[in-house]
């Protein structure tokens, strides 16, 4: 099988097939990194642009290795250091950076729809990095990579996935990424951040912690993203951390064999304890190790064949 999309831009646009495909691609790109020498011709001659529009050190520094080990060319820009700074629009800057030939543009952007935008008006390859609250496909699919290699499977399983719900792209992508693959997921965090309708994604909503945790065979912890929060929504730190954090005694509910997650950055004591976070059943840095394997599968499977079908 191959991949024919011309980028990657959410989950909903990728079938079960494709999402077995690139973590497949995946399991052999970890192979790799494991090597004594890490690098491989595959992309050798193509060129890769990373534009990071937000911050981030887990997704552009595991897209940078993976271009690397593949032999790509790779270029990193931030906004705070490119002509956007001057004034000129991410149309403009999209165009100039085309008129390089680049075969892969990464792009993280604060407005949600800004990597589609430039799919639509460039030959490159799209990814998205992360766009505002909307997508961030690359943590879903390490993510999805993390559970199958740890449990064998991802059919059957209850994840759960508690916190900051309405900002968090991590936790649109998984409610798509999760069901698609045969798992139940169950959301849980205060209604204030949990948005309204969101069960239509085929997903569970409980405001009970105990019983997200009680059942579920994966916690995922999210991040409270005070930077995209407008208001209050929650009274203090210690509140949330006391009514929504995962701690030691509230994990010691959940099942003997449950795997804990967070797609990072962490504020540690607020939605998890530094001893979960770093205890025995915490799989966190697996997902940062599988995130350069996730990202050489896509980058390897957007430029290094030939494209038959251009699927917007
Ligand atoms: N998980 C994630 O996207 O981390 P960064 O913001 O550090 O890239």
């Amino acid at each position: 099988m191959q991949l024919i999309k011309k980028d990657i831009l959410d989950m909903e646009s990728l079938s079960s097939d494709e999402i077995n495909l690139i973590l497949d691609t995946a399991k052999q790109m970890k192979e790799i990194s494991q090597r004594p020498i890490k690098k491989v011709p595959t992309l050798r001659g193509k060129t890769v642009v990373l534009f990071f529009y937000e911050a981030s050190t887990r997704t552009r520094v595991s897209f940078d290795i993976a271009a690397k080990r593949l032999s790509a060319d790779c270029h990193s820009i931030a906004a705070n250091t490119s002509s956007m700074v001057k004034g000129e629009t991410l149309l403009d800057t999209a165009k100039n950076l085309e008129a390089m030939n680049p075969d892969v543009i990464v792009i993280r952007h604060s407005s949600a729809g800004a990597p589609h935008f430039l799919a639509q008006n460039t030959e490159a390859s799209i990814i998205n990095a992360g766009d505002g609250m909307h997508a961030h496909p690359t943590q879903s699919l390490l993510d999805l990579m993390t559970v199958k290699e740890a449990k064998g499977h991802i059919e059957g399983l209850r994840i759960a996935i508690i916190g900051d719900i309405s900002h968090s792209r991590v936790a649109r992508c998984n409610c798509h990424g999760f069901t698609k693959m045969g798992a139940e997921v169950i959301l849980a965090g205060p209604p204030t951040m949990i948005p309204k309708g969101i069960e239509q994604l085929g997903v569970r909503v409980t405001h009970d912690m105990g019983e997200a945790v009680s059942n579920s065979d994966v916690i995922m912890m999210l991040r409270i993203q005070k930077e995209r929060q407008k208001g209050f929504l929650f009274s203090t730190e210690r509140e949330y951390a006391r009514t929504f954090g995962l701690s030691l005694k509230r994990l010691e509910k959940a099942r003997d064999d449950v795997l804990v997650m967070h797609p990072g950055p962490i504020n540690r004591g607020v939605e998890i304890s530094s001893e979960v976070a770093d205890g025995p059943h915490s799989i966190i840095l697996d997902q940062v190790t599988n995130g350069v394997a996730v990202r050489m599968a896509v980058l390897y499977l957007l430029a290094g064949g030939v494209r038959h079908v251009d699927a917007h």
